[in-house]
């Protein structure tokens, strides 16, 4: 890239990607500005349900995702530990690993398909047998088999937003929330600045940070707007108590996925849904949840219902990530990480900060230019 260590940066968005990214900018010492249209860290990032699940969610045709992926798995540690120090704010990295867990016969098939796809793939996967499954997870109902993922562990993603919205400004970034980016502004083939609450806001660098809804941003052009969606995912949390909880593991089961909390919230998620920026719950999203979670989990008939919501996760053409420079001098992207945005998000900030800050190119980010929409 080529910009100056002095010019300023603006991102366009206050998520878990935007934020992680004015932190590490702002402690390396470069001026960098964020601006949000609503309150920072409350789009997918407080959606969602923290899985760094680089083994479970594997699926066939993606395995170019899982250098990316597993590097970002391997850079959790490190991040998590250093932001809490830098903010004060634990994230709550559980490192139990995951269970993905067959009911029967037929479940147990297609798993044994996903198990050869992981291997083949050379993930630390392994096979459990029905009386394993059940010395880890006592209260499951009775499984024939199940995945052991002992690397895909989870992390608290909304007090992870909550602790970037304090490390970021205390490194020196600005952040401005309820203040949309109404224009990205482009003259001679570079990026000026952004245009915000009436006023012009120069920058050498502006980052597209702005999930679900970076193709709308005013000013981007056919040429330079990301091919990226909404994908909702409704989700709803139930209360276990924290002194004995059902579950420890993070668990996958046919339909859903079940993420149990420090504090005893038992996160069920989620749909996959093509309904744009649609934020309603339906009876049909909570039935399917609580129906596939129960069949999984027998004992949660008992426990209340404390919370349900929406997100929208940031889904490209092909459902990967865009990072890095596009057609537009100056101006940066970082999103369309749809369900693995909290997974990418120390990957993300380690490769686009440092493509910023040094003119790095890590060939690592290669596969996942916004030049290969062409
Ligand atoms: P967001 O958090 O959506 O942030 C984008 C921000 O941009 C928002 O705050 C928004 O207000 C702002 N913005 C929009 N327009 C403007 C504008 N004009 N001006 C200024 N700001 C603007 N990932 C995982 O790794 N593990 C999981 O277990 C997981 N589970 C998920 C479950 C669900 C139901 C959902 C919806 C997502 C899940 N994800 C998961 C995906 C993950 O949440 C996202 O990939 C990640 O949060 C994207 O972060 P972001 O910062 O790009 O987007
Ligand atoms: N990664 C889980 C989800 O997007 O629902």
């Amino acid at each position: 890239m080529n910009t100056r260590v002095s010019e300023s940066v603006i991102i366009v968005g206050a998520g878990v990607i935007g934020l992680s990214l004015a932190w590490l900018l702002a402690r390396a010492g470069r001026p960098v500005v964020v601006f949000d249209k609503a309150e920072a860290g409350q789009g997918a990032s407080h959606a969602a349900a923290g899985m760094l699940a680089a083994c479970t969610e594997l699926e066939p045709g993606e395995e170019w995702l899982l250098s990316l992926n597993r590097r970002s798995q391997q850079l959790w540690p490190t991040f998590a530990a250093e932001l809490e120090s830098a903010s004060g704010i634990a994230v709550d990295l559980r490192e139990e690993g995951t269970l993905h867990v067959a009911l029967n016969a037929d479940e147990q098939g297609k798993l044994r398909h996903h198990l050869a796809l992981q291997e083949k793939a050379d993930l630390p996967v392994e096979w459990l047998s029905p009386a394993e499954v059940r010395a880890r997870e006592p209260f499951l109902a009775n499984a024939t088999g199940a995945i052991w993922s002992p690397q895909d562990h989870q992390v608290d993603n909304r007090k992870l937003a909550a602790a970037l919205r304090v490390a970021a400004p205390r490194a020196g970034a600005v952040v401005h929330e309820h203040t949309p980016v109404d224009k990205i502004v482009v003259a001679d083939g570079r990026i000026t600045g952004i245009e915000a609450g009436g006023a012009f806001h120069p920058a050498s660098v502006v980052v597209l940070a702005a999930g679900a809804w970076s193709r709308s941003i005013g000013g981007l052009t056919q040429e330079t707007r990301p091919p990226v969606r909404p994908v909702k995912g409704q989700m709803l949390a139930l209360s276990m108590p924290a002194d004995a909880p059902l579950l420890r593991h993070v668990v996958w089961a046919a339909g859903i996925y079940l993420v149990p909390r420090v504090d005893g919230r038992l996160i069920v998620g989620a749909t996959a849904e093509e309904r744009g920026f649609d934020g309603s719950i339906t009876a049909g999203g909570v039935l399917s949840l609580l129906q596939n979670a129960w069949r999984a989990l027998p004992g949660i008939e008992e426990l209340p219902l404390i919370e349900t919501w929406t997100g929208f996760r940031p889904g490209s053409r092909d459902d990967a990530p865009i990072l890095g420079e596009g057609p537009v001098e100056g101006l940066v992207y970082a999103t369309g990480h749809h369900r693995n945005g909290i997974l990418q998000t120390p990957v993300t900030a380690d490769i686009v900060s440092r493509l910023i800050l040094e003119g790095a190119r890590d060939p690592l980010a290669e596969p996942y230019a916004f030049g290969r929409f062409k």
